[in-house]
């Protein structure tokens, strides 16, 4: 059994089609992400899975259940930190944490045992007396995850785990997620735009755009999927035309461009074939000052995917999110 499969699952929203017909399966122990911009229809997919809307057609289970006809089951099973905060300003750490407690059914002894368990697990023990109000946004964050923890779900759905946050507090929380990984065996269904953090985090990656997924695998073949990596090599004076076909006949190597000083190698395995590229220029009395190597990110992945940078939309994104906060916090 999948901790997750999801087979032709969409959502309409009266004219627009937020997923359109997404199937995938996540195995258990696994950190699996949605990778997708701005509307993706990633929070939409999250929403089906943890059940807070119905599919408008496609079925999927959660650690077997399924998610219209056994939402209860599902419920209890999984943990859900929302792309939007929810704990409260007015409250401390730990009292946030008995109220989730509470809505669980955990007992209240049981309750107070986990609560200090997990406020250690994500470091926040020293400020769990405090009012929610004087914690920074990577401390809420943490406290949103730990909530989330509380009635020790199997499934964890993380969406926008690090959305806005600078980039040390960010790599603290993949920190976290990644200790819970470990020492607690829990699988993880996340969303980001964030490349980096799909990157660094996930072992599989569902790229999305528009609804629809474009891609599944793991972050290292998604990169090598799209051709290969790029060697630079500063060099002395090259005679081209010799040396670049030596070079393009080595296995491995897809292309090379050559100027007086600089040759580019584009190789599939660029660490394997590395070797052999410096070789054969030292064979032929070139030598070589300099090298280095760039692996394809997911940006370029998502480039070649969508003929769209992800990049672009990230600025936008978090002016919204921003914009959303300043709202709220004007409201209350
Ligand atoms: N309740 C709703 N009613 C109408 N349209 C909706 C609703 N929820 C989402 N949408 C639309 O569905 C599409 C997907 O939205 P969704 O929130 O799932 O995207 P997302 O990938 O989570 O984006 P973001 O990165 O901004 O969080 C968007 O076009 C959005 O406007
Ligand atoms: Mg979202």
């Amino acid at each position: 059994m999948s901790a997750i499969e999801a087979h032709g699952l969409r959502k309409v929203f009266g004219e627009i089609v937020a997923v359109d017909k997404v199937s995938f399966a996540v195995e258990e122990g696994e950190v699996f992400g949605f990778l997708g911009p701005n509307g993706a229809g990633k929070t939409t997919t999250i929403n089906m899975l943890t059940t807070l809307i119905r599919p408008t057609a496609g079925s999927a289970r959660v650690w077997g259940y399924d998610i219209v006809d056994e939402p209860e089951k599902v419920r209890e099973v999984i943990g859900l930190a929302p792309q939007e905060l929810t704990v409260d300003d007015e409250l401390t750490g730990y009292e946030n944490m008995m109220l989730h407690a509470a809505l669980y059914h955990v007992p209240k002894e049981e309750a107070r045992v986990r609560v200090k368990e997990i406020l250690e697990l994500m470091e926040l023990e020293r400020f769990a007396n405090k009012k929610v109000e004087s914690y920074s946004g990577g401390m809420k964050k943490r406290l949103e995850i730990g909530c989330s923890l509380i009635h020790e779900p199997k499934i964890l759905f993380l969406d926008e785990p690090t959305l806005g946050l600078d980039v040390q507090t960010r790599a603290a929380i993949w920190n976290y997620i990644r200790t819970l990984v470990r020492e607690r065996g829990v699988t993880i269904f996340m969303t980001t735009h964030y490349m980096d953090e799909a990157d660094n985090l996930c072992d599989r990656v569902a790229i999305i755009d528009y609804g629809r997924i474009k891609a599944i695998d793991t972050p290292s073949r998604l990169k090598s999927s799209i051709g290969g990596d790029l060697i630079e090599l500063e060099v002395s004076e090259i005679n081209g035309l010799v040396i670049g076909e030596r070079l393009r006949a080595l296995p491995g190597v897809v292309d090379v461009v050559l100027d007086s000083e600089r040759a580019v190698v584009k190789a599939v395995r660029g660490e394997e074939v590395l070797p052999a590229v410096i070789s054969a220029l030292i064979r032929d009395g070139v030598s070589v000052r300099r090298v280095e190597m760039k692996k394809p990110s997911l940006e370029e992945v998502f480039l070649s995917l969508t003929g769209r940078r992800l990049r672009d939309e990230n600025g936008v994104k978090e002016e919204i999110t921003r914009r959303n906060i300043a709202i709220r916090r004007a409201r209350s």
